[in-house]
């Protein structure tokens, strides 16, 4: 049986959620989701939405889109940046009207806190803009679109993985699924598709990232013959629970908490001296590393295992208890520490893909000139790009609400002058094989190549890179792209394997850090997130432009667009 729907959504995080309910206006809308749609990633994001309300501070979006310009390292494309800051503001509104309950002000406005990389007046000072709901705004965000979704009648299909793009031509004509309960291989057909994914940052060993962020958009759509862009700019974000890699969010330092290194002292002071611990996350990350590098981290059992603390004990039990609520749970229930009282070990987590499947600003999948009509994106696996080489922190949140919103009005309008795709008699039937395959005799078990990617792709492709440990890296990944196809599933069972999906998983995985290893190892230049210790400088005549990046015979083929810089010219970066 083929489903038919005018609208798939794959993903129901923000990105997801937010685009099926404006495209649900007019077209019979589908989300597939390999999880329970509030059990997505947006869930995990703790300190909030970014908008130029001014409601704690002066503020406007035109000071918000030059943050987020010079915070990206001017590799964002400035139209789409400007788009993001003005929308914010609606977005926070429309979100506040459908229910969001935001943290307020004792006047009872929306309360705005400090984010690292976000200042009044082109840079001056750090600027309250992040709009929050304690620590737990991307869950409100879930909650809030999720029950409209159902309001609106959007079509759940829960716990079903994406395998395959179906394309006619340039053309969208459906996809190709495993239902995890049935073990069953599902073929939609569909006018517009649209990928929300999230993130792929299991690829490394210290992740803030959820079991589930395994890259299954951009690598589907790769596999489609679509590049990706800018792949070599991953987020670490600075304060992950030590060894484990939990966001504490940066909402901790909003409110007032400070990095220490061994000696106690605020090491920020050396590195940004304007925005100390509200410096950008790339800069702070490095400055984390440079500390532990040196020798002024706090001893771990090794030394690759050294880490800083995050103080917030000044700030008061009654602030941490209403503000970082979950924070403070985490570490009590995971570290044994309370915040109120101690400080917090920390160490940089990999955090956010910037790059991802290159859209303009509705959405659209465009790639060299080609635009693919039906195929859309939005949320962390898409590149508008408004990011850059680094994002700014709350901007995740807002890219999902505003481009999310976006597609979905797209596609509102799309489908009703689309007719229906021609979808091959024989779609799905590859993917069975496939299934077939990894059931039909034994083989290698996953685990150690999932364990020996993650690892030296933190070791090789992490905070600080080089040409020596980055041609390493991708040695490494070649390597074990071979070794997976020995490998098989233990369990033959059909109804909830989740052996084949975690198969299916590191399969992506593997795609993705190809692509990001290389594409990095390509770039010879420091910009944001991509720091070499071997080309320590900002390239702009060499390097101002975006990396578009595919696989084809298992060779990484790399070619370049330009960047917006329309509104403010590429200066050097200083805070
Ligand atoms: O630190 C945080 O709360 C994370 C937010 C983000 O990644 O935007």
């Amino acid at each position: 049986m083929i489903h038919e729907f005018d609208a798939v959504i794959v993903g129901a995080g923000g990105a997801g959620l937010y685009a099926a309910l404006e495209a649900s206006k007019t077209a019979k809308t589908a989300v597939v989701s390999k999880l329970y749609p509030t059990r997505s990633h947006t869930g995990a994001a703790q300190g909030g939405i970014g908008a130029a309300l001014g409601n704690v501070d002066e503020d406007n979006p035109e000071w918000h889109a030059f943050d987020t310009i010079k915070g990206g390292d001017y590799l964002v494309d400035q139209q789409a940046a400007k788009i993001l800051a003005e929308e914010a503001v609606q977005a926070v509104y429309d979100l506040e009207n459908r229910g969001l309950p935001f943290s307020r002000t004792p006047e009872g406005r929306i309360d705005q806190r400090r984010f690292g990389g976000h200042t009044r007046n082109f840079g001056e000072a750090p600027v309250h803009r992040s709009c929050y709901a304690a620590d737990r705004t991307g869950n409100m965000i879930l909650q809030t679109l999720y029950q409209q979704c159902i309001k609106n009648q959007v079509h759940f299909f829960d716990e079903f993985q994406v395998l395959e793009l179906l394309l006619d031509g340039t053309r969208v004509a459906g996809l190709v699924v495993f239902e995890l309960a049935t073990g069953e291989v599902k073929v939609f057909k569909a006018k517009a598709v649209l990928f929300a994914t999230g993130g792929f940052g299991r690829m490394y060993r210290i992740t803030s990232n959820a079991h589930a962020n395994t890259g299954d958009g951009p690598a589907v759509v790769m596999r489609a013959g679509i590049p990706l862009e800018d792949m070599e700019f991953f987020q670490f974000h600075p304060t992950g629970i030590k060894d484990m890699g939990i966001l504490i969010t940066e909402g901790v330092r909003g409110e007032g908490g400070i990095l220490l290194n061994r000696d106690g002292e605020r090491f920020m002071e050396h590195y940004a001296p304007t925005l100390l611990d509200l410096a950008p996350r790339d800069m702070v990350s490095r400055a984390i590393m440079t500390e532990i590098q040196e020798g002024r981290g706090m001893r771990g059992d090794r030394r690759i295992d050294d880490y800083v603390m995050l103080d917030a004990s000044h700030l008061g039990r009654e602030v941490v208890e209403r503000k970082i609520p979950d924070i403070a749970d985490f570490c009590k229930t995971y570290l044994a520490v309370d915040p109120a009282e101690k400080p917090m070990p920390v160490q940089p987590t990999a955090h956010y893909a910037m790059g991802g499947i290159p859209t303009d600003v509705d959405g659209r999948v465009t790639a060299a000139e080609t635009v693919y009509e039906g195929l859309y994106a939005a949320g962390e696996c898409a590149c508008v790009s408004v990011h850059g080489a680094n994002r700014l922190g709350t901007n995740s949140l807002v890219d999902l609400v505003v481009f999310g919103r976006r597609a979905g009005r797209h596609i509102a309008e799309y489908v009703t002058g689309a007719r229906q795709p021609r979808v091959p008699s024989d779609a799905g039937e590859q993917m069975r094989s496939r299934i077939a395959e990894l059931k039909r005799q034994d083989g290698a078990h996953p685990g150690p190549v999932y364990d020996r990617m993650q690892s030296t792709m933190m070791e090789n492709v992490g905070v600080y890179r080089d040409h020596d440990r980055m041609t390493r890296g991708l040695a490494d990944i070649r390597g074990l792209r071979e070794t997976f196809k020995e490998v098989r599933v233990q369990d033959k069972q059909s109804r909830f394997n989740t052996e084949v999906l975690g198969i299916l998983e590191l399969e992506n995985l593997l795609d993705l850090s190809l692509i990001t290893a290389a594409s990095a190892l390509n770039r010879t230049e420091s910009r944001g997130a991509h720091s070499r210790v071997d080309y320590t400088e900002r390239d702009d005549d060499r390097w101002l432009k975006h990396t578009l990046a595919r696989i084809e015979d298992g060779e990484v083929h790399i070619a370049y667009k330009p960047v917006d810089t329309s509104i403010w010219e590429p200066k050097p970066r200083t805070y």
